[in-house]
């Protein structure tokens, strides 16, 4: 028997990502054990057919490659139907000429939850924005199955890509590297050195300047490291033949 809780749960950030089935645009999925070993962001949009969630498909579908590149992978989530998502996702692409792009083939898998059975696990309906939709989460989950991240928008406002994108950087390179990264980090900019060891150093004797570190004060100190370093990390080697 399948344990699936009906309850309205909120995972949190930490916690091993809710296990479900599922069926998709794409065929049946195990999630997250289909996608061990990678990042997944798995997303839910309030309905098909409307104009914000179009401009969103559109969006995350043309950076799939890009997100691909850092070893990510998109699941989407509506509580509409299967066949809904289908027609949906034709006229995305035989229809919709948007912000420069057309003909977009939405490839990653949109899962139907119609029972809403995934979008209660994972906290998704939030009633006193809608009862019937999906507000717009989107779960950072990495290869190991955890969580890594949360982000809810409401349904009025379209999520952030590039946002998206520069959080998986993000995480990836505290994961690779053992540092934080400040307010607007992208790849090449100084990151943030844990304080306990290295700024307990320099709350003894340093401020300012030494080698690569900048100590602005005790607490808050942070180093160079090269964006071809990070890149270098993050983005996926082609698999061997
Ligand atoms: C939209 O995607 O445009 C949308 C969906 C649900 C409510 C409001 C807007």
């Amino acid at each position: 028997m399948e344990n699936i809780q009906t309850v309205n749960t909120m995972p949190r950030i930490g916690d091993k990502a809710p296990a479900f089935e599922a069926v998709t645009t794409q065929g049946n999925i195990n999630f997250p054990q289909d996608y061990a070993g990678k990042w997944v962001i798995l997303f839910s949009h309030p309905a098909d057919f409307t104009p914000v969630c179009t401009s969103e498909f559109i969006t995350f579908a043309s950076m799939q490659e890009q997100f691909r590149l850092l070893n990510t992978e998109l699941v989407g989530l509506s509580v509409d139907g299967l066949y809904s998502h289908i027609a949906w996702l034709r006229t995305i692409k035989e229809k919709i000429d948007w912000n420069g792009h057309k003909n977009i083939e939405v490839t990653f898998p949109l899962i139907e939850d119609i029972s809403m059975k995934v979008a209660n696990l994972y906290g998704m309906l939030q009633p006193n924005e809608a009862t019937t939709k999906a507000v717009r989460a989107v779960f950072v989950i990495d290869p190991k199955g955890v969580i890594r991240a949360i982000i809810y928008y409401p349904l009025s406002t379209g999520r952030n890509f590039d946002e998206i994108y520069r959080l998986i950087q993000a995480l990836q390179t505290a994961d690779a590297f053992g540092v934080a990264t400040p307010a607007d980090w992208r790849p090449g900019d100084d990151v943030i050195v844990p304080t306990a060891g290295s700024c307990g150093v320099a709350k003894n004797r340093m401020m300012g300047k030494e080698g690569d570190m900048h100590c602005y004060d005790w607490f808050f100190c942070t180093k160079k490291l090269d964006k071809e370093a990070v890149l270098s990390k993050l983005v996926a080697k082609p698999a061997k033949k």
